[in-house]
């Protein structure tokens, strides 16, 4: 395989999806505004969360291409998820569909730390919403938050 940017990035990148961000004000919605100081690139993700599922997410990204592709998929694939499922999501799930490069996986792990932050955000925001669904899951869920600050 060719080391270059992919159909996906592309695709993604031509046409990305849920550009933008809710309403100010817009009830039970968790932002993240993540950034990497490497490349100064900034990903403010948002994602709005009713009856424990992920109902909509939004971004806006001010960084490179792969940085959009990877958000817009991000997007995508956290839609119609519970947060807990979301927060799953692992950048290289995002990099091996993207087929990124090495230089460019830290933009993968920035929409990463994107969706985790904007989850967090809304838990923070609204505490106990998820509990519900966090027991109705596999069992006991020890918090995973990995503050890893950039
Ligand atoms: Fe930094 Fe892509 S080059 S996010």
């Amino acid at each position: 395989a060719v080391r270059r940017y992919s159909e996906n990035v592309h695709e993604h990148f031509q046409h990305p999806r849920n550009v933008g961000s809710f309403k100010k004000g817009e009830e039970h919605v968790g932002t993240a505004i993540v950034g990497k100081a490497a490349c100064g690139d900034v990903i403010k993700l948002q994602v709005k969360i009713e009856e424990g599922v992920i109902k909509d997410a939004k971004f806006k990204t001010f960084g490179c291409g792969s940085a959009i592709a990877s958000s817009s998929y991000a997007t995508e694939l956290i839609k119609g998820k519970t947060p807990e499922e979301a927060m799953q999501l692992k950048n290289t799930d995002i990099a091996d569909y993207l087929k990124l490069p090495p230089v460019k996986i830290h933009c993968s792990l920035l929409a990463e730390d994107a969706v985790r932050h904007a989850i967090e955000d809304y838990q923070k925001k609204y505490p106990g919403v998820t509990e519900a669904t966090i027991a109705a899951d596999e069992g006991p869920t020890s918090h995973q938050q990995q503050m890893g600050a950039a």
